[in-house]
């Protein structure tokens, strides 16, 4: 009875499928976990542990593999390769996705199998669902938001439980929160894989993790900036945006976001994140709920097999709407704090101390002049006001 599943990978989101798979007696009834597949060292037969991925692929009754191994090999390999043996796929994998977009939907299309990864964004949010049912009625013109719940924790614990950056990564790693690596989420790259899988789905295009998308990430952030801004009622958010404009360009960043205390998305706290988007009809619409942990991330990897149980096809992106990323556009105003003397440049005026105000900006200027500052100090940040 039920639908064969195998898990690649027992960590935080594998290990929480088999969990909430183990303990709810509803969906006991529909999913069997038949193979897990773990490295050499932890193949356990007794516990359906096996290295052998290919008697997995050979399993007829196997018809669903879930992916939670996390960085691009060998995972691309093993979606690639449970595609060609006719398996549906759902992944957690946001690198390996936003990376390998375009691959994966043709594959998954050449061989009529789902291919679905709603937990490699925004965590437990129903985000890429309900962007889909969206999208049947309206034209998106900007997504965005709080897309990484290491670096909100981390800000929230700072600004309100008073602790170090230090101190509440660890917290935030041993709460299952953060990556492996976790520069992804200190440096933003964990949000622009986020925002490049949101913004193919968004404006049916194939964007790709790289320099043209504009990063700051909260490596560099002290307290002292938190109680600076504090001091004028903002708080800092880690927002990532993509926004369509002249129908063929797209602006998108990742940067420390100056929000006044009393916005919606300036009280998102602890490991929540928040979603929203532009529609036509819609108008702005947006999703609040963990973006990170084990439990939400594996409930959101679950609701993908449910629908796949209940037949809902792939996301169908074809990329053919060809977008040019362009951050020459919009001006936007920034303010750096750095140890050096700007005093002499262009639309830079002091605002106090270390901090200084850039006016007239594009997204392209400002990032341009942040990389320039970070090379004379690297201890520099820039905030998007
Ligand atoms: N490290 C990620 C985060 C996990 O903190 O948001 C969820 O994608």
């Amino acid at each position: 009875i039920g639908l064969d599943i195998a898990i690649l990978g027992l960590g935080t989101v594998g290990g929480g499928v088999k969990d909430i798979i183990d303990k709810s007696p509803r969906l006991k009834e529909k999913l069997n976990v038949a193979a897990i597949w773990v490295r050499k060292e932890k193949v356990d037969a007794t516990q359906n542990k096996t290295n052998d991925y290919q008697s997995i692929l050979d399993n007829d009754d196997i018809k669903v593999i879930v992916e939670t191994l996390g960085g691009i090999h060998p995972a691309y390999e093993m979606i690639m390769d449970a595609f060609k043996a006719g398996k549906n796929v759902v992944t957690a994998n946001k690198a390996v996705v936003a990376k390998y977009m375009e691959e994966f939907i043709h594959e998954a299309k050449q061989n009529h199998v789902s291919f679905r990864f709603e937990p490699s964004v925004a965590g437990g949010i129903p985000w890429i669902q309900n962007l889909k049912r969206v999208l049947r009625i309206d034209d998106v013109q900007s997504i965005g938001g709080i897309l990484n719940g290491t670096s909100n924790f981390i800000i929230d614990a700072i600004v309100n439980q008073h602790v170090s950056f230090d101190e509440a990564l660890k917290q935030a790693q041993d709460l299952g929160y953060a990556e492996a690596d976790s520069t992804a989420d200190i440096d933003g790259y964990d949000v622009e894989n986020k925002l490049c899988i949101s913004t193919d789905l968004a404006f049916n295009t194939l964007v790709k993790p790289g320099d043209a998308i504009k990063k700051v990430g909260i490596r560099n952030l002290l307290k002292e900036d938190v109680d600076f801004f504090l001091g004028r009622n903002m708080n800092i958010k880690l927002i990532g945006q993509a926004r369509l404009y002249n129908q063929d360009k797209l602006a998108i960043s990742i940067e420390p976001t100056l929000l006044p205390v009393d916005n919606t998305i300036a009280t998102v706290n602890g490991n929540l994140n928040y979603v929203q988007l532009t529609g036509d009809t819609i108008g702005p619409l947006g999703f609040l709920g963990q973006g990170a942990g084990r439990k939400p991330t594996a409930n959101a990897l679950l609701q993908d097999v449910v629908d796949i149980l209940e037949s809902n096809p792939y996301y169908d992106i074809d990329g053919s709407h060809h977008l040019v990323i362009d951050n020459n556009n919009f001006s936007a105003e920034y303010i750096l704090r750095t140890e050096l003397d700007l005093s002499e440049l262009q639309d830079v005026s002091n605002l106090e101390g270390k901090y200084w105000h850039l006016a007239n900006q594009t997204i392209e200027s400002a990032h341009m002049l942040y990389q320039e500052i970070l090379q004379r100090d690297n201890k520099a940040i820039m905030f998007r006001q």
